[in-house]
């Protein structure tokens, strides 16, 4: 029978199991003398247990034991194996061993690689010791064989059993044991035996062992067993526990690792090839080129460490890919080298716009500095004030060309939501950066020439105040930090160059408007229109069309007209969109093999352009009495507008009709109270302000108009209109009265005097205090205008007012008359 053995360090030996207990089998036992014993040699163990029929290999290192061996397989007789108390000793004696022992066989001596030596052994029986018959040169005992029962009564079978299913249970549980181990116990009747076996097989202690060799009752021993085996279990148990907890876990990662895996393979052999990896590796790449500042870098490798832990289907993972690209694409900063030449400069902005000298001279100063002293950092933040087309947007784009830094652009115009101009949380779908960010990340470098249009009509109501968020983009305590909503890290604005433009000052937020620099761009008067057109306009409207090599040309009484006739404006967009109309006509006679002219001539003007477009306000033809004209101030540029006052019969009352705003009405009361108050100086009759009305209306009615600049009009109409007095049809004026006649500054100079140029007027009256705006007035204008200066109401009558009463003023009826007329 070959009895299988389970210990691993077998694979030392180089036969196999059953050669080797086949060998072991052909040695019998010792024969037993006439008083029931044996007499063996010692094989004395130290730290080891052999059970009886169990083989296992021993280490015969001591010289007793080899001699023991080879006498013993000399006479092919059994050895005892005797467990020594102490390992420790080299020479045992007869009171150091245990009294109990085991007979065994010893097969072949094997040399080992090391040079120890060693040997099968298997167990036989239990023996105990009876005698030491000598101790030299190797130990010899006389032993009882100790017999064992070979069936079970009732209860120990009751324990085999209990002891077989925890021992199945263990062989589950802990893979160390091999499967067969149960069956092969399941097949032991023998009780003494079973125990054995198990106890051969379990991972027990050296002691556990030592303690079940050492009792005799197989019942005793089994029932110690059970004890051990269900500690086992126990441990076992637990341990299979955490296992499978950690299993579970692995398991999971392991799942998506395998489905991840077989995704990519679809992937790629769809021919969409590993997208997702390749994705991440790329971004990784970029990541790594793109010179992110520290903070931000962080930002993009925690997210992109998130992005590579996510299933690539995950919702959250575009989201996160969008998000690291705009940190990628974002020039944090690249700036670009200026070009501080300013002879350079100069010559650009020459080339491109005529005039607006304030602006460039601005711009040369500022790259002056910055040439002597290149580490100022601070941008000047400039804002172009004008009407529409007078060259706001087109200057920035040079000024842009001449310092050598990209040009964007952005319309603030109708902006409302302050997540425009700051972006939207990424937790929003859909979120972007706001404008801001955007526009930086077109421009790709750190300081463009950000032109923020139209911040005059910044909007803010319940959905957040953009101007705040615009603060913090123009104030230069605040822009070197910039936070947009989406992007949630600072953003470095501080070397952008800002340039707002807007068409009036009015609607800037005054916090706004403190941050920058002002600087106006009046409206043109005809001679730099026509000067405008002739060097930039018409030049690029022949290239557009495709007609430059015709050298068309344009009279100056044609452009006159096409100014005069056919556009409103102060600047001249819609002067070069005419011009554009011309050479497109032009450009078809060309093409269609038709006769054109080289030089357009004001009478062909109608047949081109189609009939006159616009009439100006002219003059009025005559002296007339209760109208006078005023200067306005428009979005258009300046304008003439006639005051005309009517008195009827009524009850005192005063009417403003023209869609005039509060300030112009009450700036109405102002003049008449003053008119009363001068009634007697005036020659008025004080009776007229209780039995007449007076009516105050402004042509245009459809067009609103506010302000208090008409104030001297108007009372210069209403006197007129009392007295008789006409106003004479040459002058112009405007100021603001008070209660007292004096006469207050107003805004809007420049323009106002050149449409009393363009209109044909020969005189203005201007306050007094604004006759320091006239500096930038074209000479043209101030030569061919009397301008007077006036402090109160009394110098513009002196001025305006005919002293001829032509016209019968008109009379209060007094109480007396109105019987006489019933
Ligand atoms: N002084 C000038 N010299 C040459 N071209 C000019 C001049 N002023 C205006 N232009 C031309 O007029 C056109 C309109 O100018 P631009 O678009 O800059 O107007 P803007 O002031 O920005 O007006 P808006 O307030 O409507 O935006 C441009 O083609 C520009 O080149
Ligand atoms: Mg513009």
């Amino acid at each position: 029978m070959s009895q299988p053995n389970w210990n691993e360090e077998e694979d030392n030996f180089d036969l196999t199991l059953s050669q080797r207990t086949e060998e072991l089998y052909r040695i019998p036992n010792s024969e037993p003398k006439a008083d029931g014993l044996i007499e063996a040699a010692i094989l004395p163990l130290r730290d080891m247990v052999i059970f009886p029929r169990m083989v296992s290999p021993i280490f015969v290192g001591r010289e007793a034991s080899l001699l023991a061996v080879q006498e013993a397989q000399n006479k092919e007789q059994t050895v005892i194996g005797l467990t020594q108390k102490d390992p420790e000793l080299d020479d045992p004696g007869a009171e150091d061993f245990l009294p109990i022992g085991v007979e065994m066989a010893v097969g072949r001596l094997l040399n080992m690689p090391d040079g120890s030596r060693s040997a099968l052994v298997q167990g036989r029986r239990r023996v105990e010791i009876v005698e030491f018959i000598r101790l030299k040169p190797y130990i010899k005992v006389r032993a009882r064989i100790i017999n064992e029962p070979q069936t079970a009564d009732r209860q120990t079978q009751a324990t085999m059993r209990s002891v077989l299913s925890l021992f199945e249970r263990c062989v589950q549980l802990d893979r160390s044991i091999p499967e067969e181990a149960h069956l092969f116990a399941l097949n032991i009747a023998e009780p003494g035996w079973l125990a054995d076996m198990i106890a051969t097989s379990l991972a027990l202690t050296y002691e556990a062992k030592l303690r079940l060799l050492l009792i005799l009752d197989p019942k005793a021993r089994l029932g110690q067993l059970n004890n051990l085996l269900a500690q086992e279990v126990d441990v076992l148990e637990l341990e299979d526990e955490i296992h499978s907890r950690v299993q579970n876990e692995v398991d999971k990662s392991q799942r998506e690792f395998y489905l991840r895996e077989q995704m990519k393979q679809i992937q790629t052999e769809l021919g969409e090839g590993d997208v997702f990896t390749r994705d991440a590796t790329d971004l990784k790449k970029k990541v790594d080129a793109a010179n992110l500042p520290e903070e931000a870098k962080a930002v993009a490798l925690k997210e992109l460490e998130r992005l590579n832990q996510m299933p690539p289907m995950a919702p959250e993972v575009g989201i996160i890919r969008t998000y690291i690209d705009w940190i990628v694409d974002l020039p944090w900063s690249n700036a670009s080298p200026d070009n501080l030449d300013v002879k350079n400069a100069a010559k650009i902005l020459e080339r491109d716009h005529y005039g607006l000298k304030k602006a460039k001279e601005r711009i040369l100063e500022y790259i002056a500095v910055r040439s002597l002293k290149p580490k100022k950092e601070r941008q000047p933040i400039l804002c172009f004030v004008g009407p529409p087309g007078v060259g706001k947007t087109s200057l920035g784009r040079s000024i842009a060309d001449s310092l050598g830094r990209k040009f964007v652009r952005v319309s603030l115009g109708g902006v409302r939501d302050e997540a425009e101009i700051r972006g939207h949380r990424r937790t929003y779908i859909g979120a972007l950066p706001g404008r801001i960010i955007q526009t930086m990340k077109r421009a790709g470098t750190a300081n463009p020439l950000f032109m923020l249009d139209e911040i005059d009509k910044l909007y803010s109501d319940f959905r957040g105040d953009p101007a705040s968020a615009m603060l913090e983009v123009l104030d230069p305590e605040q822009n070197y930090a910039f936070s947009d909503h989406y992007l949630e890290l600072p953003f470095d604005l501080s070397k952008v160059m800002f340039v707002t433009t807007a068409n009036s000052l009015s609607t800037i937020p005054a916090p706004l408007l403190d941050r920058m620099e002002v600087i106006e761009f009046p409206g043109y008067i005809e001679e730099e229109k026509v000067e405008i057109a002739n060097r930039y306009l018409i030049p690029r409207q022949l290239e557009e069309n495709g007609i430059e090599e015709l050298g068309l040309t344009f009279e100056p009484a044609a452009l006159q007209r096409i100014i005069r006739e056919y556009t409103y404006e102060a600047g001249v967009r819609g002067l070069e969109r005419e011009i554009g109309r011309i050479c497109r006509k032009v450009a078809r006679m060309k093409a269609e093999g038709k006769k054109y002219p080289a030089a357009i001539a004001p009478e062909m003007i109608e047949k081109l352009l189609g009939p006159q477009q616009v009439f100006p306000s002219e003059a009025e033809r005559t002296d007339e009495v209760g109208v006078a004209t005023s200067l306005a101030w428009t979005e258009n540029g300046g304008e003439i507008m006639p005051v005309e006052v009517a008195i009827i019969e009524g009850k005192g009352g005063m009417q403003m009709t023209g869609q005039m705003g509060e300030v112009m009405q009450e700036s109405g009361q102002a003049a008449l109270t003053y008119i009363k108050s001068r009634a007697a100086a005036l020659k008025i009759d004080m009776d007229a302000f209780e039995r007449l009305d007076i009516h105050v209306h402004m042509p245009e009615g459809g067009i609103p108009k506010d302000g208090p600049s008409a104030g001297i009009t108007m009372a210069t109409a209403i006197i007129s209109a009392l007295t008789g007095r006409p106003v004479h049809r040459h002058v112009g004026m405007t100021g603001e009265i008070t209660l007292r006649g004096r006469v207050l500054p107003i805004g809007g100079v420049r323009e106002k005097v050149l449409a009393a140029h363009r209109a044909g007027l020969k005189t203005v009256l201007l306050p007094e205090k604004n006759m320091k705006d006239l500096v930038e007035l074209p000479k043209t204008a101030k030569s061919e205008l009397k301008i007077i200066p006036i402090k109160h109401m009394d110098d513009v009558l002196a001025i305006a007012l005919s002293d001829k009463v032509t016209v019968e003023p008109p009379r209060p009826r007094k109480r007396g008359d109105e019987n006489v007329e019933d």
